[in-house]
């Protein structure tokens, strides 16, 4: 089928949109026609250059909700119309890491980083050459082709709209507090860049008990929506953070702190190290340059046994978690319409995104009419 869809020729570059066409689905694949798709940091890192680009074109977003509109031969479990969030990270089942908890590191997930099947291969092309499709997804498509191992069957009751922020944002925001921070009752944690992963972290603290959820960004509309959904404390540097900290803690300092900026820096890491306690954590969810590394002081690292955690998806289990999420905000205990700041038609993609660094939005979507 034709589709329309917003692809990079190159990076840097912008966001152009073109005709595709989308193959027939195969055995083990969906076609869905997207509602909604949210305009993460990560694909502006592919087209600003941050992250390398495996092939060109390729068709961006990997946050999205939508309808399945078409199911491959012999793929039992699926039903025309039914409504799915589209996972970032597939969920293989039988891998090592998938049957032993730790779904967001499916070895499924090189799509990641190549944009095709397992095997190598394409479902989508513009004008005759292979497309590569973010996370095996392209969300910033009309019509997208994916593995059922990246689609969530979800409640057709729910908003789409709200849906499309957990097949990312949320689970990696909200698991890099509840299980990479593994934040306990009574602590203090400091989140620093709140977008929308970073207003997500504030949630998962807050759900996880934590008396003082210190939110830091320069932006003042992201720290009032961190303040809604419950940061007890913003602040627009790093430096007011670590006082306020040591002020709650005796003087110990954060229990833990999570990087949630747009482009990771070794400053970054180097503040949130310094900010926390003995044996404390920092939770590295933001991305960086490719060739970014970290330096933090290695007798601090070792006599005060403090811990960096990388974290993909808050390692969180998307079969699992995105269920749980839903009915966290179904239930109204996690707000996810709050975070919706702006809604831009597929057209408007490169507004959404200049939007985005301009610091006008905590999550901007695409909504598919
Ligand atoms: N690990 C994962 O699984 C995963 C998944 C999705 C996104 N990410 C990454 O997470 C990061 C955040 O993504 P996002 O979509 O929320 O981006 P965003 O641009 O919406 O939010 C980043 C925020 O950081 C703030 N900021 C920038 N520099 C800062 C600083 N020095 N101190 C405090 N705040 C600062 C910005 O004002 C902004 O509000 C990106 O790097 C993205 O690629 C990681
Ligand atoms: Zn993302
Ligand atoms: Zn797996």
């Amino acid at each position: 089928m034709k589709t329309t869809g917003a692809v990079l020729r190159q990076a840097p570059g912008e966001w152009e949109l073109v005709e595709l066409d989308v193959e027939e689905p195969r055995q083990g694949e969906l076609v869905v026609e997207m509602r909604a798709a949210g305009l993460c940091h990560s694909d502006d890192h592919y087209a600003k250059g941050d992250a390398p680009v495996a092939s060109f074109p390729f068709v961006g977003g990997h946050e999205g909700a939508g309808v399945v509109i078409g199911i491959g031969p012999d793929t039992p479990g699926w039903e025309i119309g039914d409504h799915v969030a589209l996972s970032f990270l597939p969920v293989c089942g039988r891998c090592r890491w998938c049957s032993t908890g730790h779904q967001n590191l499916c070895d499924m997930g090189r799509f990641l980083r190549d944009g095709t099947r397992s095997d190598g291969s394409y479902r989508m092309w513009l004008d005759g050459e292979p497309a590569a499709q973010m996370c095996g997804l392209a969300t910033f498509s009309r019509h997208t082709l994916v593995d059922v191992a990246a689609a969530i069957k979800i409640d057709p009751e729910l908003n789409l709209e709200a849906v499309c922020l957990t097949g990312c944002g949320v689970g990696t925001g909200w698991g890099s507090a509840v299980n990479s921070a593994a934040v306990h009752p009574g602590d203090t944690v400091i989140v620093m860049g709140v977008g929308g992963i970073g207003v997500n972290a504030v949630q998962g603290a807050r759900h996880a008990g934590a008396s003082h959820i210190v939110a830091v960004d320069p932006v003042a509309l992201k720290r009032e929506v961190a303040s809604r959904v419950g940061a007890t404390e913003t602040f627009t540097t790093m430096d007011e953070a670590i006082d306020l900290a040591h002020s709650v803690t005796n003087g110990q300092g954060a229990d833990a702190a999570i990087i949630c900026t747009g482009v990771l820096t070794t400053d970054d890491v180097r503040q949130a190290f310094a900010s926390i306690r003995k044996a404390g954590t920092v939770v590295v969810t933001a991305l960086g340059h490719a060739d970014t590394d970290v330096a933090v002081n290695a007798r601090e690292l070792t006599l005060y046994q403090k811990r960096i955690q990388g974290s993909v998806f808050g390692e969180s289990n998307p079969l699992t978690d995105i269920p749980l999420m839903l009915e966290l905000y179904r239930s109204g205990r996690l707000l996810l319409d709050e975070l919706i700041t702006a809604r831009y038609s597929l057209a408007d993609i490169n507004r959404g995104y200049a939007d985005l660094h301009a610091g006008l939005n905590v999550r901007g979507i695409i909504v598919f009419d």
